[in-house]
């Protein structure tokens, strides 16, 4: 990560380098091929909403990116970890460059049940990039107050709301100071204040770090609010790539239009 605060450099080194390369990624489950050859490149800074009917192939496309899949075809790249075809056993040393590289927050959170919000945020630092308790812990109240959290830094996730719960998550996950972090579905639990709290969080880190967000949605206000780019996964294709007010207004593709109710 650049530290050295010059926007116009990030902003070139955004044009040239992508942070993560997807290239003719083909996944298949048994005879079922679910991903078919899907390309995409995403630049630093970017927030990609990944949007589409269900079983179009988004979570499966975010687990290949997560390292969570093996694939049959193609490449992914996510800052320095490269990923190619074959099982997951195979690739060890790239999986635990792109835990580096990457963070992923799920749908439903999965905090360590026994541990405080804070002690879930050190856990990774410590463990596994070797942080010292107390640094870690520094690092994680700077987060905790970053998510709007710090009143419950002792809170074990089963006595938090849902809310707070995933922004523990996310910080949790800010904490291993990824490149790129991951979302599936993060409104999904969350009720329309909460959805409003969480545009608010996202766009604020957008602002404040230097990260790529890529989220999967079903919530096309959400998409629209918060991404600058969205991409429409439909039955393993990426049929659209633009920007929101593109895609979501006025899409080109006739499947895109009935995805988001526009036939009548
Ligand atoms: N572990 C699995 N084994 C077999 N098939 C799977 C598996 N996981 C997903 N699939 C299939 O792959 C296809 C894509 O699933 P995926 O979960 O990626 O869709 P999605 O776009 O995330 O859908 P949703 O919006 O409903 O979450 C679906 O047809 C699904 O049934
Ligand atoms: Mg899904």
């Amino acid at each position: 990560m650049s530290t050295e605060g010059s926007k116009v450099e990030a902003e070139t080194a955004a044009v040239e380098k992508p942070v993560i390369t997807v290239e003719k990624l083909v996944k298949k489950y048994g005879d079922r091929t679910v991903l078919k050859g899907v390309s995409f490149d995403i630049t630093p800074g970017q927030v990609v909403a990944l949007v589409g009917p269900s079983g179009g192939g988004k979570s499966t496309a975010l687990r290949c990116m997560t390292g969570l899949e093996p694939f049959q075809e193609g490449a992914i790249r996510v800052g320095d970890a490269r990923l190619s075809p074959g099982p997951l056993a195979s690739h060890k040393r790239e999986l635990q460059r792109l835990r580096l590289e990457s963070g992923l927050v799920f749908q439903t959170w999965h905090l360590f049940p026994h541990m405080t919000a804070l002690e879930n945020i050190i856990e990774a630092p410590v463990h596994v990039k070797r942080v010292s308790v107390e640094k870690a812990r520094n690092a994680a109240k700077v987060l905790l107050e970053k998510v709007g959290l710090s009143h419950r830094e002792g809170a074990l996730p089963r006595n938090m709301s849902g809310g707070e719960q995933q922004r523990c998550a996310i910080a949790r996950a800010l904490a291993m100071e990824p490149k790129v972090l991951f979302m599936d579905e993060p409104t999904s639990a969350l009720d329309p204040q909460r959805v409003g709290d969480l545009v608010e969080l996202l766009e604020h880190l957008t602002e404040s770090e230097n990260l790529t967000f890529v989220i999967v949605t079903h919530e096309m206000k959400f998409a629209q609010k918060l991404a600058d780019r969205t991409l429409v996964l439909y039955e393993g294709h990426v049929i659209e790539d633009g920007h929101p007010d593109d895609v979501l207004a006025s899409p080109k593709d006739p499947r895109t239009r009935t995805f988001l109710g526009m036939d009548d």
